[in-house]
């Protein structure tokens, strides 16, 4: 089941059906005078990152500047800092993950946050519990930060309507995954000093995508020109929306571009067969030296991992020190997560109910 963001199964989104966090409830008696019931006192109104869609370049660059600062930090001896000394950040993951997780485990420590890492395997929601509820129980302990990542597009909406922490989205389903957006930005910024102007091409499997959809969302909000190289059967329907040009080789969708990004075939989201077969996907789409020569000759390559040596890139191109900014992708990720968590609690700290 979709969870799309404005859909009938998102009904939770209502206002309506929060939980009424330090506003005065009240209780009809029968004679229908208004009762004021005492509750809790007021608590701060969380802010969430749930995509870059809709995000203004502004904002994009306050997040950036801020992780840049803190790629210094984690570049010194002294990592540690106390910025959220007191907080609990639990990292609440329905899909696997390696980069993701553990930058942001890195991160909440590197703040001082107490930091929690749920298996969901053996947790309640292997037992039959819903999201909802496992949103509810984990409200009840009044955590400060909730990192979730969820196979379904718009389930992390879902719960962190629910909440009353901040929720910052690790990837939902193939709708988006900012963070990653974030981090890809900021190593293009600290190789080329801009992103405006740029020619970027994100070449592979867009359909399945989070990592697409987000970064396409933020190069257009920076200024950059954004391609999609991709057979037809990876593609989505509203490609053109997005605002992305369209090439289905690669030897045109490289053609003069200074990044070209690459994708992994996701199968784990695919039904059905949309590739001939592997060894075709790769004589057409991997990226080699040789497609890589219709790129500009400084061109970086970036892949959010993880990578599929042999399938959509190979192994000559992806450990190509001069052009390949595949690590610094993964350093950078602590980065940028430091400043989300930062920039979030901190807006959450000053803003009232
Ligand atoms: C993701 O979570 O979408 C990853 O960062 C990219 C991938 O899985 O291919």
């Amino acid at each position: 089941m979709k969870f799309a963001p404005g859909s009938s199964a998102c009904k939770f989104n209502d206002r309506s059906c929060r939980t009424i966090a330090g506003r005065a409830r009240r209780t009809y008696s029968r004679d229908m005078t208004v009762a004021p019931v005492p509750t809790a006192p007021l608590r701060p109104v969380p802010r969430h990152l749930l995509a870059i869609e809709a995000m203004p370049a502004a904002e994009i660059t306050r997040f950036l500047n801020l992780a840049q600062r803190y790629v210094d930090q984690n570049r010194s001896p002294d990592k540690k800092r106390d910025l959220l000394h007191g907080k609990t950040l639990v990292n609440l993951f329905f899909e696997n993950s390696t980069r993701t997780r553990t930058s942001f485990e890195l991160a909440g420590k590197r703040l001082g946050a107490d930091v929690i890492n749920m298996a969901v395997a053996v947790s309640s929601i292997k037992k039959g519990e819903t999201l909802i509820d496992t949103a509810m129980t984990l409200n009840a302990m009044h955590l400060d930060v909730l990192v979730v990542r969820h196979p379904e597009s718009g389930a992390v909406k879902l719960l962190a309507d629910k909440v009353n922490c901040v929720v910052i989205n690790a990837g939902d389903g193939h709708h988006e995954h900012p963070t990653q957006a974030l981090l890809d930005g900021l190593t293009i910024r600290l190789r080329r000093g801009h992103l405006d102007g740029l020619k970027v091409a994100i070449c592979g499997d867009i359909l399945h995508s989070r990592v697409a959809r987000s970064n396409i969302h933020l190069l257009n909000a920076m200024g950059a020109h954004v391609r999609v190289v991709a057979p037809p059967t990876l593609l989505p329907a509203d490609i053109a929306r997005l605002g992305a040009e369209v090439h289905h080789r690669m030897e045109s969708g490289l053609a003069d571009v200074d990044i070209v990004m690459m994708l992994r075939l996701q199968t784990e989201r695919m039904s059905g067969q949309y590739v001939p077969s592997i060894r075709e996907y790769f004589h057409f789409f991997g990226l080699t030296r040789e497609k890589l020569k219709a790129a500009r000759p400084d061109a970086l390559i970036m892949h959010p991992g993880p990578m599929n040596r042999g399938v959509e890139i190979d192994s000559e191109v992806a450990d190509d020190i001069k052009r390949s900014v595949i690590l610094d992708q993964v350093e950078l990720g602590v980065a940028v997560r430091m400043a989300c968590l930062d920039l979030l609690t901190r807006d959450t700290n000053s803003t009232t109910g």
